[in-house]
């Protein structure tokens, strides 16, 4: 069908760290087998890649990213504990460069919690804002190493950036059950807290048919882990995103499973698909990684793609596998399941 519609789609693919390149190939198998032409090029990334060349992200590799129709990620990291890249490095250099550089101001991540996790049954997904917050970097550090060291990291909160992304959150929950909580610390981070809210709901009145709550953060912690199936749609900021994601992956089975989006709604540039799970060094190589959340993420880029028939075959695919995996005592390699995804198409 694609090939009908015309040139297969552009993707970059950044196997990255880790069990980074063995996940993206189980999702490129899972594509294929969904009848989708990619036409792919690899981008040599990451940890590895930095210990050899000290390179992390040249200018001129952003610029050939930027002409792509889509970049697929595995993940990007050091082993943990290792001293040979120092903290931050490969985050700000190549993750958080790509996010900005590429203005990905939506980081979506769906949950459907698998049978016998605590979020058994629950559909949710968070939008969490991803160019701005206490990612940007701001802030410094004064007299560094002295007992009267300074250091400060602000957390930066634009109206525009505020309000694409909750735009972006009421036009998903309007097409999904009609519900958005916004989840924030507005008792607290009363500056920011106050710009969201008050961004939330001019945006809430261009939406009457989507239903709002709001939540701090610290409360929904206890809400997404004692009643997960009540949300729909949550939208939050940068950090509380990145946080209550990784919770949400925990209580919805794993965060084997979880994947995400990294959207340019504005289609300014291509966007990015990754799983949310990390470059798990230790199990690399052994066939132990789940590779659900990176071919899930596959199929968010599918939809990203137009390729909205075989995007939804393939969650579909995903939900079944993960389904069948809870529920049976079969031995699985990373391999196995890609070819079990693949073979229900
Ligand atoms: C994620 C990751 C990143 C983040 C790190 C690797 C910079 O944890 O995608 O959730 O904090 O956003
Ligand atoms: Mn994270």
């Amino acid at each position: 069908m694609t090939e009908a519609m015309g040139s297969p789609h552009r993707v970059a693919v950044i196997g990255g760290d880790g069990i980074g390149p063995e996940v993206v190939a189980e999702a490129l198998k899972v594509v294929a087998a969904a009848g989708v032409k990619l036409d792919t090029s690899a981008y040599d990334l990451g940890a590895d890649r930095y210990l050899r060349t000290g390179e992390v992200l040249a200018d001129d590799v952003l610029d050939e990213l930027r002409g792509f129709d889509a970049i697929l990620l595995g993940a990007i990291g050091p082993p943990i504990g290792s001293t040979a890249v120092p903290s931050g490095v490969m985050e700000r250099g190549l993750l958080l460069r790509l996010r900005f550089e590429l203005d990905l101001y939506i980081n979506l991540r769906p949950f459907n919690g698998a049978p016998g996790s605590i979020g058994a049954g629950a559909d949710f997904a968070v939008v969490r804002e991803n160019t701005e917050g206490p990612y940007v970097g701001e802030g410094g550090a004064l007299r560094r190493g002295t007992a009267f060291e300074v250091a400060t990291q602000g957390s930066v909160n634009t109206r525009h950036g505020v309000e694409r992304c909750v735009r972006y959150a009421f036009e998903l929950a309007r097409g999904r059950r009609g519900h958005l909580t916004l989840v924030h610390k507005t008792n607290v981070l009363t500056f920011s807290g106050d710009l969201w809210q008050r961004t939330f709901h001019d945006v809430s009145l261009d939406f009457p048919s989507v239903g709002t709550g709001y939540q701090h953060v610290d409360a929904a912690c206890i809400f997404l882990v004692e009643r997960p199936g009540t949300y729909d749609v949550i939208v939050t900021d940068n950090l509380f995103g990145d946080i209550l994601t990784d919770l949400a992956g925990a209580v919805a089975g794993g965060i084997g499973l979880a994947a995400s989006a990294n959207l340019n709604p504005a289609l300014t540039g291509p966007s990015l698909f990754e799983p949310v799970h990390g470059a798990a060094h230790d199990i690399a190589g052994t066939g132990k990684a789940n590779p659900l959340a990176a071919i899930r993420s596959a199929a968010m880029m599918l939809e990203h793609l137009g390729e909205t028939e075989a995007a939804e075959r393939v969650t579909a695919a995903v939900l079944a596998e993960q389904t069948d995996m809870v529920g049976s005592d079969e031995p699985w390699s990373t391999a196995s399941v890609g070819d079990a995804v693949a073979g229900r198409l």
